[in-house]
Order: structure tokens, then C-alpha cells, then sequence
């Protein structure tokens, strides 16, 4: 498991904007060479956001404040980015995920943007940067700052791996050129809702010609397509979307850098992983937003009373109806009036198969079979229902009622009633036949 480290040290830039400098452990890699194919090499690395803008309540104690190490070496990995050209929204939530535990995963690897050549100065580098469980997902190109003392500064160090000069405490210096983000880069959702995808984009330099591209791409188990592909060009917009109900807005893309997608009646094979793919000038960048449908289960007992009113055993069954996806834990138990502790009868019950509805929603029942001999009147049966979609395991119960004495009689009466008919019939028949 890649161990993340967050540290920060928060000061004040001359206009009173709260800062922070947040240290991420990331992974650089590289594609290796060699006979057998192509593998990647992960080597260490660390990323330093530098003055990133924080909320001024943010209390300093919180933050662990970064020092560069003592001992500056040629081997060392060390990107320290500066993002004032750049806003990367909700920033702060790297912060408070070193607090909340939560897994941040940061990866780098050389970037080479369009028009460019591989061995081109300034040298470009990408930054993914995912939370775990919510909080902000974002993709970062970074540039190398072109250092003018660099001719006179020739005891620099170079970086062993990528033979570039270091600063002199042994860090690559880096801007922010270009971020791609997602505010919401997880979500769950419910069939019919109407959602919006969040993805958005920020550039230092605004592009000479107004060449501007969103791609929305689906993907699921294999399968994918794109369902949204927005161009912006100096002769109008461009626009192909393969959903119903599905959109983003051009306006927005241009001004606010705003390139959310909006998806209206949410069915279960929308569920999957979407790709926000940027293009503007010589970047292209993604970010990925993870939706899940969730609907939990009805659940409810087929049989609405229990009663003995011979020794014939009887079949409970537990309905679970509508819920996604598949997976579901259904238990029973059976508490006697005598008992204070339920039983679990779990091991004794038996389930059906799966049924699928034409909605993607699945509906599944479990049966137990029961012999009044062991239930008395007073008996609870609870059957319980753990769905991913329920904060709780949802319960329902039945008891075990005393057989009313009429229904005991109305019941043979009844039978009685079809043995004389039958006879009757019977006899009428062979009278009828001679
Ligand atoms: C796009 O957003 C702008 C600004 O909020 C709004 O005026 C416009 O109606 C929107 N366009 C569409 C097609 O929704
Ligand atoms: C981006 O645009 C969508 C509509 O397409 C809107 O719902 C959303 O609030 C906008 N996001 C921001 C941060 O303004």
C-alpha cells in the first residue's frame, strides 16, 4: 500500500489571503524499457502545492509545517508547484483528509503537451490527485520555471533521474499550468434522479485561438462509449450527445470553466465510471467521476398472519423487491415468548433466484419453513435485510396467533361441503349416464 503523507504549513501572503503549503507523497513513474515489453517503474516522490488558498478559520495547530531536507541530493524527487495562477478548488479537503484518514493517491509521470517534442524545455509534467471517499479529485500539469540565474548558478544540482537543475534546497520548481477537477468525484444516485457530473478546468494562460474541447465518456465493465462531445471554435459550437436528457453548457465551458454534465432520469445502466476529458490549447487532461445507483430494497412478508390450525407445517417467505444492486443478506430469527434472546434460523431458510426487472432492479425471496410443535402462539419471526442502500438492516416481524376456534370449524365445514358436492355430482353422473 502506497503510504501518504500530508504535511502543511499555513502563512500569510501580503494581501491577508490565508495560505498553506500541502506535501503529497506520490509515485513517480515512468514507462521502462527493455526486451520484455513495456512495465512501469514507480520510484518515490513528493509533491509540494505551494500557497494554496486556505479558509481563514482554518486553525494553524492542525498543520504539520513541511521543511525540505536537510541535505539536498541529486536522487531526491521533489516538485514544489505553485498553484496563484491556478485556483484548485477545495484544496483545503487535502488538508482535512490527513485528519479523517482518508487514502490520498498522487501519481506523477511526464507530460508531453501537443505541438511539443518529447525533449522540449520547459519540461511539462501531470499530477492525478484522488481522495478517497469524496472530497476533490484533480489532474495538474505542471511546467518548469526557467530559471535566469541558471547560467550563473552552475553548482546547481541536477536530478539524477530527470537531469534537470534543482533548486538549491534540492526541489524542482514547477507552475501550475493547467488543472482539470472534479468537486464530487464520487457519487451515488438514485434511478429517475436528475444529476450533475462535476468537472472543471483552470488554465494560467489563456490560449491564442479559441479552440476548446469536452469529451464525456462512459465506461462500464469493458463496455464504453462517449455520450458527450462538445467542440467551441471560432465557427460556432459543435455538440453530439449519445443520451437523452443529457447535456452540459457551452456558455458555462468557455466563461466559467464549468464543464459538468447534466443527466436527467437516471436509469440503472447509466451507472458507471464517466471520463471528463479537457482539451484546450496544448493540454489535454482528464478527470474521472465514479457514479453509482443505489435503490434499496422494499422489503415485506408475503404472509400477513401465522397460524397452526392443524400440525401441517407452514412456509414463511421474506419478499425483497425493487433494490440495486444485486447483493443482499437476508437473516431470521424467532424469539419464543419464553425467551429473551432471538434465535437465528438462517442456516434453515432457503432463498430464490434473482429476478431482474425491466428497470435493472432486482427482487429476491427468502422462504422458512416452520413446525408449530416449536412455535407457540407469541412466537416472533423477524426477517432481516442488509442492502448497501439501507443505513440499517430493515426488519420486519410476525408473530404467531392463537387459530380462532370458528376458523377451525369454518374451515372442515368448507371441506365437508366439497366432499358432498362432488358426491353428489358423482351420483348425479352415473344417473345420468344409464
Ligand atoms: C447556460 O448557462 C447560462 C449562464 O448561466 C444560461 O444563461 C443559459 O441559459 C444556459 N444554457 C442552457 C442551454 O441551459
Ligand atoms: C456548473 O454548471 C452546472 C449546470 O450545467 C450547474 O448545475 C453547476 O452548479 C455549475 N457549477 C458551478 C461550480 O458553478
Amino acid at each position: 500500500m502506497l503510504e501518504i503523507l500530508i504535511f502543511a504549513s499555513l502563512h500569510a501572503l501580503t494581501n491577508s489571503v490565508q495560505v498553506a503549503d500541502v506535501v503529497l507523497s506520490c509515485s513517480f513513474i515512468e514507462e521502462g524499457g527493455g526486451m520484455t515489453g513495456a512495465h512501469f517503474i514507480r520510484s518515490p516522490a513528493t509533491v509540494v502545492l505551494r500557497d494554496l488558498p486556505m479558509s481563514p478559520d482554518l486553525s494553524a495547530d492542525t498543520i504539520t509545517p513541511y521543511i525540505p531536507p536537510d541535505n539536498p541530493s541529486a536522487d531526491d524527487l521533489i516538485f514544489e508547484a505553485t498553484a496563484l495562477s491556478v485556483e484548485i478548488p477545495e484544496a483545503e479537503s487535502l488538508l482535512h483528509a490527513d485528519c479523517n484518514e482518508q487514502e490520498v493517491t498522487c501519481e506523477l509521470s511526464h507530460y508531453i503537451p501537443q505541438g511539443t517534442k518529447a525533449d522540449s524545455v520547459p519540461v511539462h509534467f501531470i499530477v492525478s490527485v484522488q481522495l478517497e471517499g469524496g472530497g476533490v479529485g484533480f489532474t495538474l500539469v505542471l511546467q518548469t520555471m526557467t530559471d535566469e540565474n541558471a547560467e550563473s548558478n552552475t553548482a546547481s544540482l541536477i536530478q539524477s533521474k530527470l537531469q534537470l537543475p534543482l533548486s538549491q534546497w534540492g526541489t524542482l520548481i514547477t507552475d501550475v499550468v493547467f488543472v482539470v477537477f472534479s468537486r464530487s468525484p464520487s457519487l451515488v444516485a438514485a434511478i429517475g434522479e436528475d444529476i450533475v457530473l462535476d468537472c472543471g478546468y483552470r488554465q494560467r494562460d489563456t490560449p491564442t485561438e479559441q479552440n476548446l474541447g469536452l469529451e464525456w465518456r462512459w465506461q462500464y465493465r469493458g463496455q464504453g462509449k462517449t455520450i458527450l462531445d462538445m467542440k467551441e471554435t471560432e465557427s460556432g459550437t459543435f455538440l453530439s450527445v449519445d443520451r437523452d436528457g443529457t447535456s452540459a453548457n457551452s456558455t458555462l465551458l468557455v466563461r466559467d470553466g464549468n464543464a459538468s454534465l447534466s443527466m436527467k432520469k437516471l436509469k440503472v445502466s447509466d451507472e458507471g465510471t464517466y471520463i471528463c476529458t479537457i482539451n484546450s490549447g496544448p493540454f489535454q487532461t482528464q478527470q474521472i467521476v465514479q457514479m453509482n445507483i443505489i435503490e434499496p430494497p422494499r422489503v415485506f412478508f408475503h404472509e400477513n398472519k401465522i397460524t397452526f390450525p392443524d400440525e401441517a407445517p407452514k412456509r414463511l417467505s421474506c419478499h425483497c423487491e425493487r433494490y440495486y444492486p444485486l447483493d443482499v443478506t437476508v437473516e431470521w430469527f424467532s424469539k419464543l415468548p419464553s425467551e429473551k434472546d432471538s434465535i437465528s434460523l438462517t442456516d434453515r431458510s432457503s432463498l430464490s433466484s434473482h429476478r431482474q426487472h425491466s428497470d435493472g432492479t432486482y427482487s429476491l425471496s427468502s422462504f422458512l419453513i416452520i413446525r408449530p410443535p416449536e412455535y407457540p402462539p407469541g412466537t416472533v419471526f423477524t426477517c432481516r435485510v442488509s442492502h448497501v442502500g439501507l443505513q440499517t438492516p430493515s426488519d420486519v416481524s410476525l408473530t404467531v396467533f392463537q387459530p380462532e376456534p370458528g376458523q377451525l370449524t369454518s374451515l372442515w365445514e368448507y371441506y365437508w361441503m366439497i366432499l358432498v358436492t362432488l358426491v353428489l355430482s358423482v351420483l348425479f353422473l352415473y344417473q345420468a349416464s344409464r
